[in-house]
């Protein structure tokens, strides 16, 4: 069985952010079953076609993370019922064609989708939103399952840290139907 390598995107840029510590939880729970690391973007630029060509290093250094990686997990957040800014803003660029005769970086990579909001959504919203974006650049989503996690607040411990006590056997699953998902397809 080839090792697979999972790039976890996380669509917020904050600090303490749930969704950070959320693909963190995931990481833990991969554990030796695959390499997993999150990519940091917070150093790209606005979409502007008047610097897309030569690429910025951070916009060339994010593509060859996306390039080597076997699949991607986005963890979005729920910005006024939409995926945020700054992950529309780095897919716009991974959406780009990176020369002639190179296939487009994220088509056919297997994905998954994880979210977590204080309120009650839980991303479901923001989710639809992303996977029409994902599904028009042809990405290999997995719809089933996508986790959905409402009220952070109630699943945090004495000092703040996200612990997961209701949901965590949601993300287990994910987390083991994910693995699989891309193992079917290296
Ligand atoms: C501009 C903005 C819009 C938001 N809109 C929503 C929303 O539509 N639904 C929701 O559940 N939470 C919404 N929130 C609250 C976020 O879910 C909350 O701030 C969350 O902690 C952000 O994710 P993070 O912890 O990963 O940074 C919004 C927050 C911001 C800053």
């Amino acid at each position: 069985m080839k090792r697979i390598k999972i790039l976890a995107i996380v669509g917020s840029l904050r600090k303490d952010s749930y969704n950070r510590q959320l693909a963190l939880m995931a990481h833990d729970i991969v554990g030796d079953r695959a390499d997993f690391s999150i990519l940091e973007y917070s150093d790209i630029p606005m979409m502007n076609q008047d610097i897309e060509f030569p690429a910025p290093e951070s916009i060339k250094r994010i593509r060859d993370e996306v390039l080597s990686a076997d699949a991607l997990w986005l963890f979005t957040p729920e910005y006024n019922h939409y995926f945020p800014g700054v992950l529309k803003n780095l897919l716009d660029w991974l959406s780009r064609p990176v020369g002639e005769n190179q296939p487009p970086l994220l088509a056919n990579k297997p994905t998954a989708i994880s979210g977590i909001t204080p309120g009650m959504s839980g991303t479901a919203i923001a989710q639809d939103h992303l996977v029409t974006l994902i599904s028009l650049l042809n990405m290999d989503v997995m719809n089933m399952p996508r986790l959905t996690i409402p009220n952070a607040m109630k699943q945090l411990d004495d000092d703040g840290k996200l612990i997961l006590q209701k949901s965590k056997g949601y993300l287990e699953k994910q987390t083991d139907a994910f693995i699989d998902y891309v193992q079917s397809r290296v």
